[in-house]
């Protein structure tokens, strides 16, 4: 496999738009700038910037791209105007994109060092402002073509030089947007192998290997171990494949703890989802490749966390196995005997993700968890609710969920709040079992998260559903197709945020 992420090199400056050294000059640029903060641009552009407005060949419109060729004084060869948008309605995510959008075109164009200019706005802060753009930038710096043999159709990003009004006092912006932009990466590298290369072996060994390296304690539970715990659940999707399955766990005790609190994070690790015995369609099964990137995202939220030094400690729980027909496969009709005791009648063995997450979310539990959030691709339900940029969110108390929305818009992950009323769990109800594990068509999101619930043990939770949030099918400007690493950063900014939260429960 070639590298699928690059790391750039990346400095604060507060060098002027003249004096930057940079194969590329990037400014952001609103509808109807008037450029009062940047006035020599478009005299060192030989007034191609303002001619191209009035024409309208570039309006300033969120994304759009406009490269120049620089002269008069400037030391850089071009400028790269991105559109932003209404002055006005700027956010981080806004700022987040447009950094994407200049990584990739200058990629594109095989342009390997740039710089950015943050120009000040009334709605984003500057700290907020300098971590966005550097996530933009990193999260440019990915591609999905890892294993093609012939040329790259794009060139790396090796060098960024954020120009900023205080470069001390963002410092630390940037450093967390570089950790948390890395970070994404590894998760949609993860994502991005192929299930005969990602087995549960490999990614327990990947996922141990790269926490280790972060600092993290990590222990990997093998089959028999699995078998010891009577997880009967994870064993069950199991059991139709040759490869054994895996639950890693992954530990952060910071120095100075807050007390009392101690946040589980569990993510669906299925390194392929054939269906099972209820076998999916052959069209876009392919793409179940990806079903375990839940717990890539719990993975790479752990290593940012580490490397960030957030204060509260915390369980990273990630089963991981396939899903496989095969002669010892479980069949629909079968019982199966959960770790923490309640039986489930498997009446589709497609609805596999929440009998692993069941399992693990026991498991934190026994490991003294307090608050929990599960991340997973688990139903078709939910991109057919939300889309494929949002991603569902499930939960009780309403405030706790509301932690995690928080966190996720501050991180770019657009998610909502969906209902997790008990009126639902009638559809669950199994005449021999506890309960079954697919409750129909209807509210199939909700069915599924409530058979999660199921094993939450009244704790704080929430579940994510990124089924349709984790695997972008089309190309945008800002964000090319493949593995989004959705998740990852809205994990970490809720444990880096947890003093915000932490008061909720006194
Ligand atoms: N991994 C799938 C969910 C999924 C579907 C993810 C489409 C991404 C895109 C999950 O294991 C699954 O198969 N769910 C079933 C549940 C059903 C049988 C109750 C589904 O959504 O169809
Ligand atoms: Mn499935
Ligand atoms: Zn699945």
């Amino acid at each position: 496999m070639q590298t699928v992420y690059r790391l750039p090199t990346v400095r604060l400056t507060d060098e002027s738009t003249r004096d930057i050294a940079a194969d590329l000059i990037v400014v952001p640029a609103f509808e109807d700038d008037d450029f009062a903060d940047e006035s020599e641009l478009d005299t060192m552009a030989g007034g191609a910037i303002g001619r191209a407005r009035q024409s309208g060949e570039f309006k300033g419109k969120a994304f759009e791209v406009f490269v120049t060729t620089l002269a008069h004084g400037a030391k850089a060869p071009r400028a790269m105007l991105v559109g932003a948008g209404a002055r006005g309605d700027v956010t981080a995510d806004v700022l987040r994109r447009m950094a994407s959008t200049a990584g990739l075109a200058a990629r594109q164009r095989r342009i390997p060092t740039l710089a950015l200019i943050q120009r000040a706005t009334s709605t984003v802060p500057a700290d907020a402002a300098t971590q966005a753009m550097a996530e933009g930038i990193l999260l440019a710096n990915f591609e999905v073509a890892s294993y093609k043999t012939g040329d790259a159709a794009r060139g790396w990003i090796e060098a960024v030089a954020l120009r900023v009004a205080n470069p001390t006092a963002v410092a630390p912006a940037l450093e967390r947007g570089v950790v948390l932009g890395e970070c994404t990466n590894i998760a949609r590298e993860l994502a991005n192998e192929p299930g005969n290369v990602l087995t549960p072996r490999t990614f327990a060994d990947r996922a141990a290997r790269l926490a280790g390296a972060a600092g993290l304690q990590v222990d990997v539970l093998d089959e028999q171990r699995i078998a010891e715990l009577k997880m009967g659940m994870l064993l069950g999707v199991t059991r139709g494949s040759h490869e054994p399955p895996r639950i890693v766990v992954i530990r952060h005790e910071p120095p100075q703890p807050l007390d009392g609190v101690v946040l589980g994070l569990v993510g669906k690790g299925v390194t392929f989802d054939s269906g099972g015995i209820s076998i999916k369609p052959a069209e876009n099964m392919d793409k179940m490749k990806d079903d375990m990137s839940g717990g890539a995202a719990v993975v790479a939220a752990l290593i940012a966390i580490a490397r960030l030094g957030a204060p509260v400690r915390c369980i990273g729980v990630v089963p991981m196995t396939e899903n496989m027909p095969g002669g010892q496969a479980t069949r629909p009709g079968d019982i199966l005997i959960s770790a923490e005791g309640k039986t489930v009648e498997i009446l589709n063995t497609d609805a596999e993700g929440r009998l692993i997450l069941g399992d693990a979310l026991w498991y934190a539990r026994e490991l003294g968890v307090t608050h929990i959030v599960d991340v997973a691709t688990l139903t078709g339900a939910c991109v057919v609710a939300l889309g494929k940029t949002t991603s569902g969110l499930f939960g009780t108390p309403p405030a706790w969920v509301e932690q995690v929305r928080l966190a996720s818009e501050r991180a770019g992950d657009r998610s909502w709040p969906m209902p997790v009323f008990d009126d639902y769990k009638e559809l669950l109800k199994s005449d021999i079992a506890d309960f079954t594990n697919t409750g129909g068509r209807a509210g199939g999101a909700i069915t599924g998260a409530l058979f999660v619930k199921e094993f939450s043990g009244n704790l704080p939770w929430v579940h994510m559903d990124i089924a349709g949030t984790a695997w972008a099918e089309e190309a945008k400007p800002y964000q090319p197709k493949g593995p989004t690493g959705v998740a990852v950063r809205t994990l970490a900014e809720l444990a880096l945020d947890v003093r915000s939260w932490v008061k909720l429960d006194s």
